[in-house]
């Protein structure tokens, strides 16, 4: 079968899947280690996965950021007999929030037609600007900040100084915060997640305009990818975070000035996004575990379905068991 009904065919057993690492790794959660919490997540989603019908190759996974061995790009993921498609995951977003028993974690994945996923590969981050879909066409990533949130706020029928705008809390951020102090717009600062934060920037009446910054490649494809059920737009640009990783890749011969959009990143066919709560969040609430089971809350988005649809799934201890381990 070649993708069709991506939507419906995976959209529930794909929300079984960041349930099943939310699960897991919230057992770690407040503990103060951020690989535990990673491990328990991504063995999760593994062998979840396995079990999903589907022809899944891993094009954004557990990449050099966090050097891990699973969930590689290029691994393949699922059955084998299922809609052939490209997998993004993020076993969680805000590993070192969940450690830390702070809130705003999740577990993240997308899955689109294949070949159509795609992203400056040679890159951990990029400068993404992410609006909803009334400011779509009011962003260029060549403007200046101020030009950018001044059309920003009157695509928004908003006055500049009612604008917010969510930034990661980061040093390099600095000349950032500061042009959009002096633009007169309002800053949220966020310590991680910015999967999280960019969907609030695309949805309405969220407290949140906005996001603005140089984030995780990885994360900025998940977010596109839920960015095509929603309405909304990313454009963002491969960010070097040295002057080796920059002469690096002019010698492969890289073009650090393409501007990748929502449509770069994860085409223009079907798409489907799921993410679970491991902390609670803005949007989500986190697994609440009682007596050996546990109560998760997912978002489930695709594009045929449009819109964000919620659900709250029950495992008792013997369901987490099979969903685990089966
Ligand atoms: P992890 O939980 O996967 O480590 O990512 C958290 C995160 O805050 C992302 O949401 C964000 O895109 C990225 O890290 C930013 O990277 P860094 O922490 O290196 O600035």
């Amino acid at each position: 079968m070649r993708n069709s009904n991506i939507n419906s065919v995976l959209g529930n057993e794909l929300l079984k899947v960041t349930q099943a690492a939310a699960i897991s790794a919230v057992r770690y959660k407040g503990m103060g280690d951020k690989e535990l919490v990673d491990q328990a997540a991504v063995d999760a989603m593994r062998s979840t996965l396995a079990n999903v019908d589907m022809d899944g190759i891993v094009v954004i996974g557990e990449g050099e950021k966090d050097e891990a061995p699973m969930l590689y790009i290029g691994e393949r993921l699922g059955n084998g007999f299922g809609p052939v498609v490209d997998v993004a995951v993020d076993p969680i977003d805000g590993t070192t929030l969940l450690s830390k028993g702070l809130p705003g974690a999740i577990s993240v994945m997308a899955v689109c037609s294949r070949g159509e996923m795609n992203c400056p590969k040679s890159h951990a981050y990029m400068y993404k600007i992410i609006v909803g879909k009334k400011a779509k066409s009011a962003i260029d990533i060549d403007d200046p900040v101020a030009v950018n949130l001044s059309n920003i706020a009157e695509a928004l029928n908003k006055d500049i100084t009612d604008l917010t705008v969510v930034v990661l809390d980061r040093p390099r951020h600095k000349d950032l915060l500061l042009d959009i102090k002096n633009a007169g717009a309002k800053i949220k600062l966020i310590f991680d997640g910015d999967v999280m934060a960019g969907l609030q920037a695309a949805l309405p009446n969220s407290g949140v305009d906005v996001l603005m910054g140089i984030g995780g490649t990885p994360e900025g494809v998940l977010t596109a990818a839920a960015l095509r059920c929603i309405g909304g737009e990313i454009i963002c640009r491969a960010w070097s975070k040295n002057d080796e990783e920059k002469q690096l890749a002019v010698q492969n011969g890289i073009d650090l000035d393409i501007v990748y959009s929502t449509e770069d990143l994860v085409g223009k066919g079907d798409v489907v996004f799921v993410c679970t709560g491991a902390s609670n969040g803005d949007l989500v609430s986190g697994v609440e575990l009682d007596n050996g089971g546990a109560l998760t809350h997912s978002v489930y988005m695709g594009t045929d379905v449009g819109g964000i649809n919620r659900v709250e799934m029950y495992y008792d201890k013997l369901q987490i068991d099979k969903l685990l381990y089966a």
